[in-house]
């Protein structure tokens, strides 16, 4: 992985990054709803208890506050001899951090936990406007998503 601007880092996201204010980094993307620190905590926590199948990054510009996040989710299969399968999920850069590759390391380091995690594909859904930036990312386009909303 390459570097991040000075000062800027990347970690694991943690309990105390509701304070951080990685949930209006998420409001970038798109809608959040009005989540307490306590509902927060127990959502954080019962992924934290599956910590080999959640992994959530965040990057923080100099002053600790999150501008960034991403997360990769380990999905176990039979097929494939037990194959894994990684899926991206929830990629954002703030509207004042955009273009300064952040994203690009966020992808790059979550391809890199995949990997070593065992998986033996990483895959996502994006819209025709961010095709782009999965592209510099290294991703090619290979399905059609489909859902069913409830
Ligand atoms: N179309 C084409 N190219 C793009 C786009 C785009 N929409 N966005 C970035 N790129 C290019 C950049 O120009 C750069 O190219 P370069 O290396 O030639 O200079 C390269 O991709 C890397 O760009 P970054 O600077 O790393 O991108 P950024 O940090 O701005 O993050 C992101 C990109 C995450 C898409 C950001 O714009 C964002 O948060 N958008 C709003 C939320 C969103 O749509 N997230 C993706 C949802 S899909 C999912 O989560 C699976």
């Amino acid at each position: 992985t390459s570097a991040l601007p000075e000062k800027y880092t990347m970690r694991p996201l943690q309990r105390s990054d509701y304070k951080a204010g990685v949930l209006d980094v998420l409001r970038v993307l798109t809608t959040v709803g009005e989540i307490s620190e306590q509902a927060w905590i127990e959502r954080y926590d019962w992924m934290a208890r599956r910590g080999d199948e959640y992994y959530i990054l965040v990057v923080c510009d100099g002053e600790e506050k999150v501008v960034g996040t991403g997360c990769v989710v380990v999905e176990r299969k039979f097929i494939h001899n037990l194959g894994l399968v990684g899926h991206i999920e929830d990629i954002v850069v703030n509207k004042d951090q955009q273009g300064k590759k952040l994203g690009l390391r966020i992808i790059e380091a979550l391809d890199y936990i995949a990997e070593k995690v065992g998986c033996y594909k990483t895959i996502l859904d994006c819209s025709e406007t961010n095709e782009g930036f999965y592209v510099k990312c290294g991703y090619k386009r290979v399905g059609l998503e489909m859902a069913q909303y409830y």
